[in-house]
Parts: structure tokens; C-alpha cells; sequence
């Protein structure tokens, strides 16, 4: 048998297993798509051990599971969980139908009532839902404090914080928090704490990918991911992924099997065959285009901003080069840009109509990690439930497409609405441009 090990990360998410203690498909040199909602069970004894066993066996060592039902184990499902566990450096993986059913599952494996989440201001529109509307009726408590302020954070913890909950980068505004220094905080806690009640650091690693970011190795504990964008990568499937130590293991799979929300083997098969695969060609792709594009935005007197850690303005420049780093060990600032409109110039929806009527390269449609490049307005869309509508701020997640289409659709959605204020007619007349500021 090849030693798997000794190939690099890039090698292993072309070729994945070639053999599976889930599944014998050693003849295949594509894993076979499973779909059996059911599974032939021989005799009552292994019905019994099948379910006896189920949450207990730790993934890919040892004997093949029994399989019983589709909702507890599945074996397509399961390899791709084994290959998500071993790219982001982790001991287990759990999939779900969802990104936001790994979140609610991840957490809601973890958490008892009266337990309290730290969760950094800036999320994802949802995941912000979840802790706003739904975890108050649950009898959990939440504190949103800004994460790089460890003296804010150190004063909101008490004897019930079990998690502090991230996004790195955080969508949409692209700031980074300090997984490090946040590890560090926890370990202080954790060491006066039971074991069974430990401060654990949850971090949504969809923006970065495992391409991008492994944040077990920078100290995190929990790892999630959308499925939906850059690990699908086509934009063709729907899914979630908990990336957990064993200890974690057996309570989010018992969790998912009663909570239901699992990942269809169709989808695993197409994240795994097609997803995964081209995740590092992808990336590098987008990541390419998406500097050319952010440094073209850079110098357009109607943007008052730009944020992209590949950028020389990136306020946390050094922040970037210690997390954002590829499986090469070279910078991956990622293929999302995140902009804002000087509304004296041009506005945001007039922009994106504009994109949405004109552009053929770039789409107005929310998502992210695709291969086309989609450009939303957070404010009324993804994070519509923060309620703050308006603004000027564009959200842009650049596909595989030639960077100068991308530019030029931008540019001319740009033309077709800018108004002729003052300052834009002086400097047609070749006035300075103001400087701009570059604050996350
Ligand atoms: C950072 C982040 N996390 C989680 C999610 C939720 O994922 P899904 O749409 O797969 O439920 C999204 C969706 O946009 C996201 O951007």
C-alpha cells in the first residue's frame, strides 16, 4: 500500500484514498458515488452492534463500520469526511447539509442551556440570526465583543462561557482575528477549568479554505466550513463540514442523527471528486485575478476603500503572513474583495443593477467560492439581519474568469452610473485625488 502521508496536501486532495476502512473501492480511481438509504443487515446481532456501535467507532482505523441507515453513517459521505479531517490537519470530520447546519449542530453539540457564546461583532447575516433570535429562546446567552480587544474579552468571560465563535476573515469586511493570542486566552481559562467544561474556540474558516488557513494548527479547536463555496467549488452543491477532535467525535454525530440534517451522498461525491481536487488550482486562480481586480479598484476615485489581504494597505499585513498561509507556506489572501463606494460619486444599488443588467462576467447573486465572480451588497443582502440597510459597502468574490473581463464590466458599470458631482468634475480636470484611508 502507498504511503499516502508522504505526499504533499495538493497531491493527496487530487488522488484521495485509494483504499477506505469505510469502503473497499480499491479497484476504483474515482471513489464510487454510494446511494442506499438502507443497508442490508445479515442478522438481528449486527442490526443490534451496528446501532450499539454507532458514535463510538473513531473514523478510517480499524474494521469497516456496519451500516445501518443512510441518516447514521454512509460510506461516500464518510470518505469525504476523512479527506476534510486529514486537509485541515484534524482528527475527525462531521458533514452537514449546510454550513449553517454545521454551525448550529457544532454548537449545539457543545452547549447546555445556560451556557453563554463570546461571538465577535461582524458574521455572517445567519449565523448572526442564530445568535440573536434563536439562541435567547434557548436559554443561551451571547456577548458580541470585538475579538482583537483581549481586554474586552477577558472581562465579558465567566464561569459559562463555553465558546468564543469566529469568522477569520470575517465576511464581509475581511478583518482577521488573532487565533493565536485568542489560544493563548483560552489555555488561561482552561487551566483552572473541569475538562469537561472547557473554553472552546470555534472559527469559520470558509473565506480562507484549508487552502488558505489550517486553524487547529494555529490554536483553534473547532474548524467549520460551508461547503457551499470554495471546497464545492462549482457552485452546484449545498453542504457544511465540522472539523472536531475524537473527544468531539461521538456527540456531533449522535447530534446530527437526531437533529437529521446530513449531507447527501450525491453532494459528498461531487465535493470529493470535483471540489476538492481543483481547490488549490482554484485558488491560486482567483487569488491571481482577485489582486489584479483589488488593485484596479485601489485607484478608481469612486471607491473610497478597498480591503484585500493581498494588498500593500491591508491593516493587518502582519496578521496575514502569520495565518493566511498556503499549503506552499506562501501568502493566500483569498479570492475575496470587500470595497466601499464613495456615495458622493456613485451608489451601491445603481452600481450593481447597473452589473446586473450589463455585465457578463461578473453576476450580482450572493454566495461566494464559485467559478463565476459574484458581487452583493451585504448590507441588504447576506447581512440583511443586522438590519442596516444602506451603505456603501460591496462584497465581490472573484471566479476563474479573465481578470481584464472583470475589470472591464466594472469598469463600465461604474461609468454607466457615476454622477457628475463637483469633486468628480474636478477631477476629470485633473485635481489630486483625496488620500484614502485604509482602517479594517
Ligand atoms: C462565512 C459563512 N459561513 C457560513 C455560511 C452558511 O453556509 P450555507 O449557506 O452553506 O448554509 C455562509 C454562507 O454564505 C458564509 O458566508
Amino acid at each position: 500500500m502507498v504511503q499516502r502521508s508522504k505526499y504533499k496536501v495538493t497531491t493527496r486532495l487530487v488522488h484521495g484514498p485509494q483504499h477506505s476502512a469505510k469502503w473497499d473501492f480499491s479497484h476504483h480511481v474515482v471513489p464510487p458515488l454510494s446511494s442506499s438509504t438502507t443497508y442490508r443487515l445479515d442478522s438481528a446481532k449486527r442490526g443490534a452492534r451496528g446501532f450499539t456501535e454507532f458514535g463510538r467507532l473513531v473514523r478510517d482505523v480499524g474494521e469497516p463500520p456496519v451500516y445501518i441507515y443512510d441518516r447514521l453513517d454512509e460510506p461516500t459521505r464518510s470518505i469525504l469526511e476523512s479527506e476534510l479531517a486529514d486537509v485541515e490537519g484534524g482528527e475527525a470530520c462531521v458533514t452537514f447539509a449546510s454550513g449553517m447546519a454545521a454551525i448550529s449542530g457544532a454548537l449545539g453539540s457543545v452547549l447546555v442551556q445556560g451556557d453563554e457564546v463570546i461571538a465577535h461583532p461582524t458574521l455572517y447575516g445567519c449565523t448572526h440570526s442564530l445568535f440573536e433570535n434563536w439562541y435567547p429562546k434557548l436559554g443561551l446567552g451571547v456577548k458580541r465583543i470585538a475579538l482583537n480587544d483581549l481586554q474586552a474579552v477577558r472581562a465579558a468571560l465567566t464561569e459559562k462561557t463555553r465558546a468564543i465563535y469566529f469568522e477569520s476573515p470575517v465576511n464581509p469586511t475581511l478583518e482577521l482575528i488573532d487565533i493565536g493570542a485568542l489560544r493563548k486566552l483560552a489555555d488561561e481559562v482552561n487551566a483552572k477549568r473541569k475538562p469537561e467544561r472547557r473554553l472552546l474556540l470555534f472559527i469559520d474558516n470558509t473565506f480562507a479554505t484549508p487552502f488558505g488557513q489550517r486553524p487547529l494548527s494555529l490554536g483553534a479547536d473547532v474548524v467549520l466550513h460551508s461547503l457551499t463555496k470554495n471546497l464545492g467549488g462549482f457552485g452546484t452543491e449545498v453542504g457544511g463540514a465540522v472539523i472536531v477532535p475524537k473527544s468531539m467525535l461521538a456527540s456531533l454525530l449522535l447530534y446530527r442523527k437526531d437533529f437529521g440534517a446530513i449531507l447527501s451522498s450525491k453532494a459528498a461525491w461531487a465535493i470529493l471528486v470535483y471540489g476538492l481536487p481543483t481547490l488549490a488550482l482554484r485558488l491560486k486562480r482567483q487569488q491571481h485575478t482577485a489582486k489584479k481586480v483589488a488593485t484596479w479598484l485601489e485607484k478608481q476615485e469612486c471607491v473610497l476603500r478597498v480591503v484585500y489581504p493581498g494588498l500593500a494597505s491591508f491593516p493587518q499585513k502582519e496578521l496575514a503572513a502569520k495565518q493566511l498561509i498556503d499549503f506552499d507556506g506562501d501568502l493566500a489572501p483569498g479570492s475575496m474583495i470587500y470595497f466601499e463606494l464613495d456615495v458622493e460619486r456613485i451608489e451601491a444599488e445603481p452600481f450593481v443593477d447597473e452589473i446586473a443588467r450589463s455585465a457578463y462576467s461578473v453576476t450580482l447573486a450572493v454566495s461566494l467560492g464559485h467559478t463565476k465572480t459574484l458581487i452583493e451588497l451585504p448590507s441588504t443582502m447576506t447581512h440583511s439581519s443586522y438590519g442596516r440597510p444602506g451603505g456603501a459597502a460591496v462584497r465581490l468574490s472573484i471566479g476563474l474568469e479573465s481578470p481584464s473581463d472583470i475589470i472591464e464590466d466594472l469598469k463600465s458599470a461604474m461609468n454607466a452610473v457615476a454622477k457628475t458631482s463637483p469633486r468628480t468634475s474636478a477631477k476629470r480636470n485633473g485635481a489630486a485625488k483625496p488620500p484614502k484611508s485604509a482602517k479594517p
